[in-house]
């Protein structure tokens, strides 16, 4: 078994108890799927996001809606396929009316599956898209996306570069060619970065 292989074992064997997750209250609240994560297990690159969206929920994947195009668009112009990378959010369950994550549901969701996909799939570089993702991974509610996205953050010894949500983008327009210089950036990194 390669190491491919093996971590998808591993990804697989954490998924299994929480099929019907009922840890926080999103477990109740009209979610279809578990939207647990798609892309390579032995990915150097990670993308986190907010939270499943309607089509997300529907199809049980991550950014297969109109941001997830967006994405797929950007990854591809910076010489990325989505197979390369591994994609998934800081909540695994729709919230209702794509309410942001509250921090409580965040802060559950990361302790049972973020922390250890991320333990699993160990990426060099981890790239967050949003404020709610920024904000749950490295637990400041405080933090302003405006002010930070494009540095270079740590989270354990992972590189941490956050930007702007798609959906932002497909809203502002002009703020297209900084999501994409900080996709690519984080792709360049990951490709420097020795794990
Ligand atoms: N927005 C997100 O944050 N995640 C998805 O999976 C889809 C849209």
């Amino acid at each position: 078994m390669n190491a491919k292989q093996y971590k998808q074992k591993l990804l697989d064997q954490l998924y299994a108890p929480y099929i019907k997750c009922m840890q926080c209250p999103l477990g109740k609240l009209g979610r279809t799927h578990v939207v647990f994560g798609d892309g390579n297990p032995d990915a150097a690159l990670m993308f986190i996001g907010e939270g499943p969206g309607q089509d997300e929920d529907a199809q049980g994947k991550p950014f297969v809606g109109r941001s997830g195009k967006l994405l797929n668009r950007l990854l591809e112009t910076a010489g990325l396929e989505r197979s390369d990378v591994f994609i998934t959010n800081i909540v695994k369950c729709r919230p209702p009316n794509n309410r942001k994550p509250f921090p409580s549901e965040s802060a559950t969701c990361k302790s049972i599956l973020l922390i250890n996909q991320i333990k699993i799939i160990r990426p060099t570089v981890i790239c967050t898209l949003g404020s709610a993702a920024i904000q749950g991974l490295i637990d400041d509610q405080n933090i302003k996306i405006s002010q930070i996205r494009g540095k270079v953050l740590k989270y354990e010894n992972i590189s941490v570069i956050p930007t702007y949500h798609p959906a932002y983008i497909l809203r502002n327009p002009k703020e297209l060619t900084t999501l994409f210089d900080d996709i690519q950036h984080a792709f360049k990194l990951s490709q420097k970065t020795k794990r």
